[in-house]
C-alpha cells in the first residue's frame, strides 16, 4: 500500500530508477538509499536489477513503513534496514557500488558532513546521486503538476534547507571532494542533484 503523502509522487520513483540504470549501468553489488522514507526509490531500483539494498534512515517510524513496502513488493534482492544518521554512517570506507539518496539533503543537520560521509562509503569507481527532483524521464505533464510540491510543504512548516544551483554548487565546494557535479533534471533548470564519481 502506498502512503498518502507520496501516493502523488508514484509514477516518478520507477522513472528514477530506470534513469540511474540507464546512465550508470550499475546493476549489481551494494546499494545504499539514504533517507529512504518509505523506500520507494530503492524498491524501483531493486525491481530492476541485481542489488543488494540496505534502507537507511534515521527515523525508525521511516524505516518500519519502508519495511513494509518491501515486504510488499516481493522483491528477491538481499535487503537491509538500518537506523543512520548521514553524518556517522555505520559502514567501512568503500562500502557501497552506489549511494541514492533523494529528498533528503535539504534535511540533514551538516550537509557538508553528510556528503563527505556519502563518499567515503563508495568503493573507488562507486557512484552516488544525491538531491531531489523528479528525474529526466518525467513527462512535462507530470513536471508541471508536481515540481517543488515537497519543497513547498515543507517550507511551510518551516523545514528544510533548499539549496538548489549554485546553492548546491557552493555546498559542493564546501566539501572539497573531488569528482562531483550538480545535475539538472531538465537542460537549462536549475540543478537539484550532486553526482558523485569516486
Ligand atoms: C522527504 S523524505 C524522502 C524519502 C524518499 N527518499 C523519497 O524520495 O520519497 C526525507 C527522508 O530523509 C530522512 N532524513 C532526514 N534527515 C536525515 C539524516 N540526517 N540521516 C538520515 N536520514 C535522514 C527523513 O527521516 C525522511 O524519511
Amino acid at each position: 500500500m502506498i502512503l498518502q503523502g507520496y501516493s502523488q509522487l508514484a509514477p516518478v520513483y520507477p522513472l528514477i530508477a530506470q534513469q540511474i540504470v540507464d546512465d550508470y549501468g550499475i546493476t549489481q553489488g551494494i546499494c545504499c538509499d539514504i533517507g529512504t522514507g518509505p523506500g520507494f526509490v530503492g524498491i524501483e531500483l531493486a525491481k530492476i536489477t541485481n542489488l543488494e539494498m540496505y534502507f537507511i534512515d534515521d527515523k525508525q517510524e521511516a524505516l518500519d513503513k519502508a519495511e513494509k513496502n518491501v515486504s510488499d513488493s516481493g522483491l528477491d534482492n538481499k535487503v537491509h534496514f538500518t537506523k543512520a544518521n548521514v553524518c556517522m554512517l555505520p559502514f567501512e570506507d568503500g562500502f557501497a557500488d552506489f549511494v541514492i539518496s533523494r529528498g533528503s539533503l535539504w534535511f540533514w543537520d551538516d550537509q557538508v558532513k553528510g556528503l563527505q560521509q556519502i563518499y567515503r562509503i563508495l568503493k573507488p569507481g562507486g557512484i552516488a546521486f544525491v538531491g531531489g527532483g523528479l528525474g529526466r524521464y518525467s513527462p512535462a505533464s507530470m513536471r508541471n503538476r508536481l515540481k517543488g510540491m515537497g519543497k513547498k510543504k515543507m517550507q511551510k512548516q518551516g523545514k528544510g534547507n533548499f539549496l538548489n544551483g549554485d546553492g548546491l554548487k557552493v555546498l559542493l565546494e564546501k566539501t572539497m571532494l573531488d569528482g562531483c557535479r550538480t545535475i539538472s533534471d531538465v537542460e537549462g533548470e536549475e540543478e537539484t542533484w550532486i553526482e558523485m564519481r569516486k
